[in-house]
């Protein structure tokens, strides 16, 4: 028997609802396997912030560590000044725990709605870096509120974590059948980072002749996207425009209800993190309203990268079925996940 010790952390409005459905299924799927879940919830978010003022402290990052990978749900909350817990617990995990590959896949599946009239074959993979960029807090603010106010925030870019993500990237595009890399940048305008990214893949390219490699500018590729989503295969990009993009992704390829994550230590000396890509929902949180299939996908995630290939594709064939029988009944976050554990365990 094996056990997998997954830390859960449920988070903020949507979040617990949509969890719930994510580790029905997971229990669904391993049901009768000889592996085995063995659940340690945390209690972080706004709840435990308004509580005792913590977002996560020093004794929740080690206990979340000596975990096998984690489930996210959700966090953030109207009630709690904006960034405190997005930096101070999200982001927190995702840099102390090495995040550095924030994988984002998009593939529209058959019978999906998409806003496209287009769409064409849609099943490109997001490597977003998870480190770096602009989300480190590198920056800061003088005489705030005054009408002479200067607001910095430093997009922070290093060889060696541009590197690092790049050689992913490209290792993915290797393993997939098109095998095709695109770099989303504006080295343009953004011209220290730029060609850092840009000189960084070019090296990196010298190493795995058999991908082809693409760039487009941010905007422009913000345009593809909606124009001719086909045309990407793996993108990889930094931690906000990749941010940005993945919401765009989600919403050609179904709406965001269906968008999935992992945060990954690609070097495993961590746990990787998996969560829906979207966020906590404040307007529909406590309604049962919320989808909880990105956050089944999420799962699917996590087992692939635990070596669960089989049970992961049972997940995800679930969820394709699923979507291609949807006939627009309004169904609960619990009764999609009923239908969901119901169809993998079939
Ligand atoms: P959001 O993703 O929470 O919501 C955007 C829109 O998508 C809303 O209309 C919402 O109702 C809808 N939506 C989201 N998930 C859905 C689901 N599963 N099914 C159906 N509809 C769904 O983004 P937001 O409104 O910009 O942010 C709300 C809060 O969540 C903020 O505090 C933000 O910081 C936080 N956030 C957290 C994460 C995270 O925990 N990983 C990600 C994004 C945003
Ligand atoms: C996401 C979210 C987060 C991000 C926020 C909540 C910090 O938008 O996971 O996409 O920007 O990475
Ligand atoms: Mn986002």
């Amino acid at each position: 028997t094996r056990t997998i010790r997954l830390a859960v952390v449920a988070g903020d409005g949507i979040g617990p609802e949509v969890v719930a459905e994510g580790l029905k299924v997971l229990g669904a799927v391993l049901d009768g396997s000889d592996v085995q879940v063995e659940q340690t919830p945390f209690d972080l978010g706004a709840a435990r912030w308004h509580r005792t003022g913590e977002t996560l402290t020093d004794a929740d990052l080690e206990a979340i560590a000596d975990h096998d990978a984690i489930l996210l749900g959700a966090i953030g909350d109207p009630s709690v000044p904006s960034g405190v817990l997005e930096r101070g617990l999200l982001l927190k995990l995702r840099f102390a725990l090495d995040h550095y590959v924030n994988l984002r896949p998009s593939t529209l599946y058959p019978g999906v709605p998409t806003p496209l009239a287009r769409p064409g074959e849609i099943d490109f993979v997001v490597v977003r870096e998870g480190t770096e960029g602009p989300y480190v807090g590198n920056g800061g603010a003088i005489r705030a509120g005054t009408p002479h106010e200067v607001a910095n925030e430093v997009s922070v870019n290093t060889a060696y974590g541009v590197e690092r993500v790049v050689r992913d990237a490209f290792a993915r595009a290797q393993a997939r059948p098109r095998k095709k890399l695109t770099l989303v940048h504006k080295h343009n305008v953004l011209v220290h980072a730029g060609h850092l990214w840009r000189r960084t893949v070019e090296a990196v390219a010298a190493e795995f002749p058999d991908v082809a490699v693409d760039y487009a500018h941010v905007d422009a590729a913000t345009i593809y996207l909606v124009t001719d989503p086909a045309r990407f295969d793996v993108i990889v990009t930094d931690n906000l425009f990749g941010d940005i993009l993945t919401d765009l992704a989600a919403a050609i390829t179904g709406g965001i209800g269906l968008a999935a994550s992992g945060n990954i230590n690609p070097d495993r000396t961590t746990p990787s993190m998996f969560e829906p890509v979207h966020g906590s929902a404040p307007d529909i949180a406590g309604q049962a309203k919320a989808d909880p299939t990105a956050t089944v996908l999420s799962v699917a995630l996590l087992l692939e990268h635990l070596g669960l290939g089989d049970e992961a594709r049972r997940i995800s064939d679930a969820v394709a079925a699923d979507i291609a029988g949807r006939d627009g009944t309004t169904r609960s976050t619990s009764q999609v996940g009923d239908a969901l554990a119901a169809r993998v365990r079939s």
